[in-house]
Parts: C-alpha cells; sequence; structure tokens
C-alpha cells in the first residue's frame, strides 16, 4: 500500500505494509537513523517523534497513521539547519549523553514540553516526560530542558 506524508517539511511516499511501525519506515525505509529502537513496546521512549505536533512513540505506530500527515524527526526539529533548535542547543551546553542511545528520543520529547510549558519544572519534566535513560543522565536532561525553555524565550542562561 502506498502511503504519503510529509517528513521533515518534504513530501514522501512510500510502499510498506501499512501495519508496519513509523519507526521502521522512518530508520529502514527512509533512511534517517536519528530514531532509535528501544523496547519496541511503547514503553521507553528512545523512538519518539512528532506527527502533527504531536509526541508519537514511532514503534507502535502503523505508518498508515501517518497518512496526509506532519512526521518531523530529530534531524527536522530545526527548520533552519544553520540555526539550532534550542533543545540541540541545551544539550550541547549541558553536555547531556552519555551513550547517546536514548538522547533523541528524549529530545523530541523536551522539545514538545517547552511548546506547551514555557518555563517547565522539575516536576512537570517528570511528570510528563516518561522515558528511560539506562545510563543516568536524567539530572542533566533536566537541566537541558529547563535550559531550552530559557533559550526558546530568550532569557540569556549561565
Ligand atoms: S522503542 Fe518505542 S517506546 Fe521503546
Ligand atoms: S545516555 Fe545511554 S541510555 Fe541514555
Amino acid at each position: 500500500m502506498t502511503i504519503a506524508f510529509k517528513i521533515n517539511g518534504q513530501s514522501t511516499s512510500v510502499d510498506v505494509d501499512p501495519m508496519m511501525p513509523l519507526l521502521w519506515v522512518v530508520r529502514d525505509e527512509l533512511k534517517l537513523k536519528g530514531t532509535k529502537y528501544g523496547c519496541g513496546k511503547a514503553a521507553c521512549g528512545a523512538c519518539s517523534l512528532h506527527v502533527d505536533n504531536n509526541l508519537v512513540r514511532s514503534c507502535s505506530y502503523p505508518v498508515k497513521y501517518a497518512e496526509g500527515k506532519e512526521v518531523t524527526t530529530i534531524e527536522g526539529l530545526s527548520s533552519d539547519e544553520n540555526q539550532l533548535h534550542p533543545i540541540h542547543q541545551a544539550w550541547m551546553d549541558e553536555n547531556v549523553p552519555q551513550c547517546g542511545y536514548c538522547q533523541t528520543g528524549f529530545m523530541m520529547a523536551g522539545a514538545k514540553l517547552i511548546e506547551e510549558i514555557t518555563k517547565p519544572s522539575t516536576d512537570d519534566i517528570k511528570g510528563n516526560i516518561s522515558n528511560i535513560c539506562r545510563c543516568g543522565t536524567h539530572p542533566r536532561i533536566i537541566k537541558a530542558i529547563k535550559r531550552a525553555a530559557s533559550i526558546k524565550q530568550g532569557v540569556q542562561t549561565p
């Protein structure tokens, strides 16, 4: 079945089983490898991306539901490749990753959160982002999401 949608602002179509998880379409058909496979059960968040500006765990999202929609992955988080998204900048400033495997999922979740909550508290972040990091980078992730929110608001952060 041919399924058409936009990926990072570009129109695309794929001819796949409509029940194929969007994760595998993104990684294997469209060759965008930033989105990761962790659990395959919508539990860890490693596969998080945006569909029509909603946060989606793509391992458990059949591609047929993406028909006609806008999919954004970590590669397309900033529309201008010369301008970092606040979440990219904050992640570098806070030197967040350890092994890195879980990080893009957290970044996509964080990017969504700072759209919804302009100044997220630690409780806001813990309450809204249930992703898993087995390297224990959560304290830096929380700092980075707060920093990204400040950057987004144009507030200088030390
Ligand atoms: S791989 Fe999708 S939530 Fe874990
Ligand atoms: S940085 Fe290794 S799993 Fe999160």
